[in-house]
């Protein structure tokens, strides 16, 4: 192959590459999803129809469900996805928030986002914060209020609240739909066969089955 050639496959590699790497470019200033056509799917976002734009309103682009903590869980986290799904306006634009409230003491699991680099904003309270990176190192310090840490994409992170007071942190995202993974319950809670986690793990069926119960999604009461 010449090497002029070469180079253009490279190019043409690339540019697919790059654009295949976050969420489309949108082709329109804005698409609120026209909810009186359709239900809002959040794996067919980019093919909602839009509302007419004589239609839109200044409250399309605001969202108040922020601005209190969510539901705490067991460990002591509270977090509010905000996603097209809550917050249209934000549909097509490659964007997306969060706010997470740990108690003291209060854990945000290690997880990671498959399609979305995050940066986390610590609005108050101390927080240990970090990831780890594919050659397995961590990088972890404690942030305080009005500090920000990043979290590259595809990486598994993790938040604790060490101070004493409890902490409240605003995250943002640049995908409209991040996707998340817990590690625990997408090890112990998905149903992975049990000879395979005990081999992985080197975990007797008993120790197994008290990680699938605990990380079994508990069934909601009819
Ligand atoms: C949007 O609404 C305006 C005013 O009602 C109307 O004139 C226009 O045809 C509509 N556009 C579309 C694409 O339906
Ligand atoms: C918290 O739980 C209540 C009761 O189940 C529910 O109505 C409310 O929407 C939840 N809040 C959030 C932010 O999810």
């Amino acid at each position: 192959m010449s090497p002029q050639l070469t180079v253009l496959f490279v190019l043409i590699y690339l540019h697919c590459h790059i654009a295949l790497g976050s969420d489309p470019d949108p082709v329109q200033d804005f698409c609120i999803p026209n909810l009186k056509v359709g239900a809002i799917l959040t794996a067919r976002l980019d093919i909602l129809p839009c509302k007419n734009a004589t239609e839109v309103v200044p409250e399309d682009f605001v969202f108040s469900g922020i601005r209190l903590p969510g539901n705490f869980s067991d460990t002591g986290l509270a977090s509010i996805p905000v996603s097209p799904a809550v917050f249209p306006g934000l549909n097509t634009l490659g964007m997306s928030f969060a706010r997470v409230d740990l108690k003291v003491g209060g854990i945000n699991p290690p997880h990671f986002h498959p399609r979305a680099t995050e940066i986390v904003h610590v609005v108050q309270g101390q927080v240990y914060s970090g990831f780890v990176d594919s050659a397995n190192r961590v990088f972890a310090k404690v942030i305080e209020g009005g500090e920000v840490m990043v979290f590259p994409r595809g990486l598994v992170h993790f938040q604790m609240n060490v101070g004493k007071s409890p902490a409240t942190i605003f995250g943002s995202f640049n995908s409209q739909n991040p996707g998340m993974q817990r590690i625990p319950s997408a090890i112990f809670g998905s149903g992975i066969d049990d000879e395979l986690l005990e081999k992985a793990f080197g975990l007797s069926s008993r120790e197994i089955g008290m990680m699938r119960r605990r990380f079994f999604p508990k069934k909601v009461k009819s």
